[in-house]
């Protein structure tokens, strides 16, 4: 069986440097998909003279942002950092936005200091000229804990707007499963119970998400070497309900590009950004990649194969997705 996955880019120098020559945009660099229009920049999302160059005129319908959560890529910085820096790329994210437009922000909440930063962040919210609509719980299959504590489950997605965003309620939902059978109801004389409602086309999406499968090495998107991949089919349905064709989408934290694809396949156009170069190229490669083949991830190989055929010896196991 084919079995060549790349380890954990961010814990791997030398990995860095075999990769490195490989990447086609360096610091300061926009791609423009010849095909669509989406771009994808090497950029930082708090510097705001980059940001508004990749944007030119352009304005988004959706921000959807995933940045470090301040557990791995800021284990040197305190709170009060970490905010100071998100409100940075906050204001260029709204400066990049339609008048009315939705903004989701994927954020944890460490359960070992006090749930930085997710608290933080909300108050930080407060600050600027959006309201605040929902506050998703995406329930993971599996977790990470101890005999001690709770399993941890869940991932947090913030939603917000300004202005009046489209809400297509229709895109999704009787994927989402009720949980409990036996709450019966009477509905135009009819009697019914809770599981068979749910997959009525009337009823509404809750803000628990249970259908979706994290990413793991297993699945076909899986894009090994990144570690904190976001399932497609969460960044699908925020395209869906807070967007329409050919509307622009935005993700400043790129990484395995999922938002890219996703607005790909959804018929959007996607600007998104990364500060490392290797990410840059692992989005484009992966937009390439499903247009030659259908694929949406690598599962068992790499996004540098075409280099990089033999397995790359690591003393860290291939750790693919996990929680971030
Ligand atoms: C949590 S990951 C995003 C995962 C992404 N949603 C996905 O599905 O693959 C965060 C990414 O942000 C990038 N990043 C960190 N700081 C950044 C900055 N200041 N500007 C742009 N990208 C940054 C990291 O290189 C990393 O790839």
């Amino acid at each position: 069986m084919h079995n060549n996955p790349l380890p954990r880019i961010d814990e791997n120098p030398d990995i860095r440097t075999l990769l490195l020559p490989h990447c086609r945009l360096k610091q300061g660099e926009i791609w423009v998909d010849p095909i669509t229009g989406h771009r994808v920049a090497c950029i930082d999302a708090t510097d705001a003279c980059a940001t508004a160059e990749l944007m030119e005129k352009n304005r988004a319908k959706v921000a959807i942002q995933d940045p470090p959560y301040n557990l791995i890529a800021f284990e040197t910085r305190g709170s009060q950092d970490y905010i100071d820096w998100a409100r940075k790329w906050v204001t260029t994210s709204l400066n990049a936005m339609e008048k009315d437009a939705s903004f989701f922000v994927w954020l944890g909440a460490d359960q070992r200091d006090h749930f930085q930063p997710l608290p933080d962040f909300m108050l930080l919210m407060r600050e600027f000229p959006v309201q605040a609509r929902s506050y998703i719980t995406v329930r993971n299959q599996r977790g990470y804990g101890t005999q001690k504590n709770w399993m941890a489950v869940r991932q947090e997605l913030l939603y917000y707007v300004q202005g009046s965003p489209p809400f297509h309620v229709e895109a999704e939902y009787t994927d989402i499963p009720k949980v409990l059978r036996g709450y019966y109801k009477e509905i135009g004389g009819e009697r019914t119970e809770n599981m068979e409602r749910s997959k009525r086309d009337t009823i509404r999406a809750g803000n628990v998400w249970v259908d979706i499968q994290q990413v793991f090495y297993r699945l076909e998107e899986n894009v090994s070497g990144c570690y904190a991949q976001k399932p497609l089919k969460s960044i699908d349905r925020i395209i869906r309900s807070s967007s329409d064709y050919g509307d622009l989408i935005i993700d400043f934290f790129a990484h395995s590009g999922t938002t890219l694809l996703a607005a790909e396949i959804a018929r959007r156009r996607c600007f998104t950004t990364d500060i490392d170069p290797i990410y840059c190229e692992i989005a484009i490669r992966r937009l390439e990649h499903f247009r030659a083949t259908g694929r949406t991830g690598w599962q068992n190989g790499h996004a540098f194969e075409a280099e990089l055929p033999a397995p790359i010896e690591s003393e860290k196991p291939p750790i693919q997705a996990s929680l971030f």
